[in-house]
């Protein structure tokens, strides 16, 4: 199947949309908004876009960003200035047209079960469509996050979380903002049986979250990060090793993720 019949089959929209607007939300952290289209309109919570920041900066690839918010007229990316990709986004402006493909990949599968979702520094963003989507489906009760940051400058979309739910407990490595204590740490204190956990952020985290959760009859689901060539699953670019029934393969972060059983990632 070529690209085009793959965008036709999966309704991913692919071209150019318009900036509404760029800002900066914290410390080298920008939140990116542009127009919808219908093939966006359908995002799901931990689906991404590749995007690409500017066509006349020569960059070769284009870069993978999550949703984080979808509403009548845009979609919401956050990201932070990283190195040249993510350097020439943040130059954008308003009214400017950025080329981009999505929604890509597997998101979050939603359970109506008591869930904690747990966000470490910009693993926070996709959770926020997530708690927007459980609100929506099951209401507020029994839906609890975690959402942590290396200091308050850092910190981004709390009053939003907020504002969403009532049960967020936020925490920061140097203790500026919540909580002093690593997501893991104030995870471990506030586990209340719950029966799904859904965890976004760098990988130690993801892995001490999977250590901490087995044995405790609960299901994990994570989002992974890795670099991409072609964004849909054409060039095994971004593979993660996952257990399955075959023993270990490599499946492709693009394609069978971002989001895979956080018990069976071989971190
Ligand atoms: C599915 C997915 C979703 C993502 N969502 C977001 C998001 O919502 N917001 C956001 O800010 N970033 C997100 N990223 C990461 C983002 O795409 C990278 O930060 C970006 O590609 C870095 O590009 P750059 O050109 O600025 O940096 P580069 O100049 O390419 O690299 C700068 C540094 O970042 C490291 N790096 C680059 N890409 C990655 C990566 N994928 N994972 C870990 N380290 C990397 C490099 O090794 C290097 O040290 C996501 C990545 C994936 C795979
Ligand atoms: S980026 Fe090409 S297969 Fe995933």
């Amino acid at each position: 199947m070529n690209y085009h019949d793959e965008r036709q089959k999966n309704k991913i929209f692919f071209g150019f949309r318009e900036v509404i607007e760029i800002k900066e939300i914290s410390l080298n952290t920008y939140i990116l908004e542009v127009s919808l289209s219908p093939e966006l309109a359908g995002s799901a919570p931990g689906q991404f876009v590749y995007i690409m920041p500017k066509v006349q900066k020569r960059i070769l690839l284009p870069r993978p960003l999550c949703i984080v918010d979808v509403d009548k007229n845009s979609l919401k990316m956050i990201f932070k200035v990283k190195g040249r990709g993510t350097g020439y986004l943040a130059e954008v402006r308003k009214g400017e047209n950025l080329s981009l493909m999505g929604p890509l990949g597997k998101g979050f599968e939603t359970i109506t079960a008591p869930s904690v979702l747990v966000g470490g520094g910009l693993g926070v963003s996709p959770l926020y469509l997530l708690a927007k989507k459980l609100n929506s489906e099951f209401g507020d009760k029994g839906v609890k996050a975690i959402i942590g940051f290396k200091n308050k400058a850092e910190a981004f979309y709390v009053e939003k979380f907020g504002s969403l739910m009532s049960n967020v407990l936020v925490c920061s490595d140097d203790g500026s903002l919540g909580e002093k204590g690593n997501v893991v740490e104030i995870l471990e204190k506030n586990f209340n049986g719950e029966k799904v956990v859904y965890a976004c952020g760098p990988r130690p985290m993801l892995k001490a979250v999977s250590v901490f959760t087995l044995g405790k009859d609960a299901k994990l689901f994570v989002s992974l990060e890795e670099r991409m060539g072609c964004g849909m699953g054409a060039c095994l670019g971004c593979v993660a090793k996952i257990k399955t029934e075959n023993g270990e393969e490599y499946l492709r972060v693009c394609k069978e993720g971002p989001v895979f059983d956080g018990h069976k990632v071989v971190y």
